[in-house]
């Protein structure tokens, strides 16, 4: 921000874009931007008492107030912990506490779906879960979101909450020196979920984050000063950090926020939108192209926008899909790159240079340069481009952006991205240490990466990483349910979603209650995002004889696939009656599944 005072003060460094149509767009020019995060950061200092390495935790929704409260902590060198808006209090607290935070950043409230939420309420439960865990949070900042007015009902607690707009005027004017931190110095956490129920604290590092994400801003993404670039994500995810705040505002771009739904109050939205600012770099995922398809095919041609690039990331993308998107959304005329990554690498692994690399409808590319990417079997030999075997894909080189740690816990991270194909854990040689990315992939004869999807137990619901352990444990919390096993199932539009299965303590009986009880603790935990298909009751879960819980089978009956061989199990008739409950008394003609769903559970 500050490099770019110069050239380009006058120059909209972000357009926020309010859901309600009756609420014009919001530019905040670099000059701006500067003075505001100057101010924040003045008060996190003075009011809060935060110094650097002191951790934050952030729960705000798509507004402008949201990169200012990120940079103003990095200008400190306190790190930074956003949780997506959309989880739950709960799922906040949890988090908090991890991190150890001090303060509470929340808003008051927002727009989603033209109704005004109530945000601030998640503080509350997200405070008491938090000092359950042992953690005490001191202060929580409300930032607000229209001026004069409360989106609130929740009351303030005296001495702990306060209205950023009421301190504020405080530090008008000041200018705070940024810290100056070491590059290895921990720039923000993002908690992603993995295969145990408790989330990881993905830590990232200052220097080789920055460096990394701008370097993808501008190689791949072909961001430049001049260009209007939007980015649909949430900053609450890796995407967002990355690609909405810290990389195009790292080349001077301009990055468009947009606070509520695509398709509000119509399927045209976006394209109104991206006529308005008139746009010329767009990034999003398969989920959302999906439906703007579905709910308004032909809209992109009703508005006088022109993309020159366009981002897909996420999930895997179908070919058919990739079509629409190149022929409609970008009218024949804007490259697609389709990037593979995850929150963990801090920005780009696998995808085509713009308009160097041919584009090819489903498959990521090669690795982007400086990423050396291959494919292992479960044995650890490589499996060789144009096999047409699927394996697991590893990054051979370390790079800056990779997370340098889970927080507070480094056996986890040696253990679960570097221990799989390390052949000699003595060693300090960078080349004995390949990255594991859990997920599956094929490579083509001309190099391309074809990815699969997820090989652990992390579903991938509209491009939202969610642990099924993680959505187990919280239905483990009914009293009533003995047992859950949570599945992956297709779905048209969000690729992946849950489906979970419990079974009663004994002499319980099953009713509409429970599944309720289920499906709100879920929610509350969670979040909405993880909200099931369905909740089955079953009599028993297919076990193996030592007991261990077969949600291959499980996953398998939910998707109307060949369940396998059987006979192994301890209780193989409990597979019928599974089959019954799920699929009614007629099977339902078996399909090959796809490739993820045939390997989901191998690990178990
Ligand atoms: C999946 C999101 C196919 C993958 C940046 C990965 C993809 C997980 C793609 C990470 C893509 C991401 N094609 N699958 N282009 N991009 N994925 O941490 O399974 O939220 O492991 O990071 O999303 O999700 P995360």
């Amino acid at each position: 921000m500050d490099r770019h005072l110069d050239k380009y003060k006058n120059k909209a460094a972000i357009i926020f874009v309010p859901e309600p149509e009756s609420e014009a767009p919001v530019s905040l020019t670099y000059r701006e931007l500067y003075v505001q995060v100057n101010e924040f950061a003045a008060l996190l200092r003075d009011f809060c008492g935060l110094k650097a390495g002191d951790r934050v935790t952030v729960h705000m929704p798509m507004v402008p107030e949201l990169p200012v409260t990120m940079l103003a902590c990095a200008r400190l060198g306190v790190i930074h912990s956003v949780v997506f808006g959309g989880f739950s209090g709960e799922a906040c607290g949890m988090r908090a506490a991890d991190s150890g935070s001090q303060v509470l950043i929340t808003m008051d409230g927002y727009y989603r779906n033209g109704k005004l939420l109530d945000h601030k309420a998640g503080a509350d439960i997200a405070l008491n879960i938090a000092k359950k865990e042992g953690t005490t949070v001191e202060k929580v900042l409300v930032w607000r979101r229209h001026p004069g007015q409360n989106a609130s009902a929740t009351p303030f607690v005296e001495g702990r909450d306060f209205w950023v707009d009421e301190i504020l005027p405080r530090y008008s004017g000041e200018i705070v020196a940024p810290v100056p931190m070491d590059s290895e110095a921990p720039l923000f956490l993002m908690y992603t979920s993995g295969s145990t129920g408790k989330p990881k604290g993905c830590q990232h590092r200052t220097g080789g984050y920055l460096a990394y994400v701008t370097g993808c801003s501008k190689y791949i993404q072909d961001i430049h000063p001049e260009d209007v670039y939007w980015c649909m994500a949430d900053i609450g995810w890796i995407t967002g950090h990355s690609f909405i705040v810290y990389g195009p505002l790292a080349l001077a771009a301009t990055s468009v926020i947009y606070e509520g739904v695509p398709t509000y109050p119509d399927a045209g939205r976006v394209w109104r939108i991206a006529e308005r600012l008139d746009v010329n770099i767009f990034h999003t995922s398969p989920t959302a192209i999906r439906m703007l398809r579905k709910s308004g095919h032909d809209e992109p041609t009703k508005y006088k926008y022109h993309f020159k690039h366009m981002t897909t990331v996420g999930e895997p993308i179908e070919p058919e899909v990739w079509r629409w998107y190149y022929e409609t959304v970008g009218k024949g005329e804007a490259v697609i790159v389709d990037t593979w990554w995850q929150t963990e690498n801090g920005g780009f692994l696998c995808s085509t240079k713009p308009a160097l690399d041919p584009m090819k409808p489903g498959s990521a590319g090669p690795g982007v340069p400086g990423i050396y990417p291959m494919i292992y079997d479960e044995m650890g030999e490589e499996v060789h481009a144009g096999s047409g075997k699927a394996g697991n894909i590893c990054i051979r080189n370390p790079w800056p952006g990779i997370m340098q740690t889970i927080w507070g816990d480094r056996e986890r991270f040696v253990a679960q991205y570097y221990a799989k194909y390390c052949k000699d854990t003595n060693s300090k040689r960078w080349q004995d240490w390949p990255y594991f990315a859990a997920d599956g992939a094929v490579l083509a004869v001309d190099g391309y990466f074809r990815i699969l999807g997820r090989v652990d137990d992390v579903i991938n619901v509209a491009g939202h990483r969610l642990g099924t352990k993680e959505i187990e444990s919280a239905c483990l919390t009914v009293p009533e349910v003995a047992e859950a096993a949570v599945v992956p199932v297709v779905d048209e539009i969000k690729g992946r979603v849950p489906e979970v299965y419990i079974v009663l303590q004994p002499d319980v009986q099953a009713s509409q209650e429970i599944v309720d009880k289920v499906n709100h603790v879920i929610e509350t935990m969670i979040g909405k995002i993880a909200r099931p298909r369905r909740i089955l009751v079953v009599p028993d879960m297919p076990k193996t004889r030592s007991g261990k819980l077969m949600r291959r089978i499980l996953a398998a009956l939910s998707n109307n696939m060949a369940t396998g061989d059987i006979t192994t199990l301890a209780n193989p008739d409990v597979v019928e009656s599974v089959r019954v409950l799920v699929q009614g008394k007629e099977a339902v003609v078996l399909q090959e599944g796809p490739e993820d769903l045939k390997t989901f559970g191998a690990n178990e």
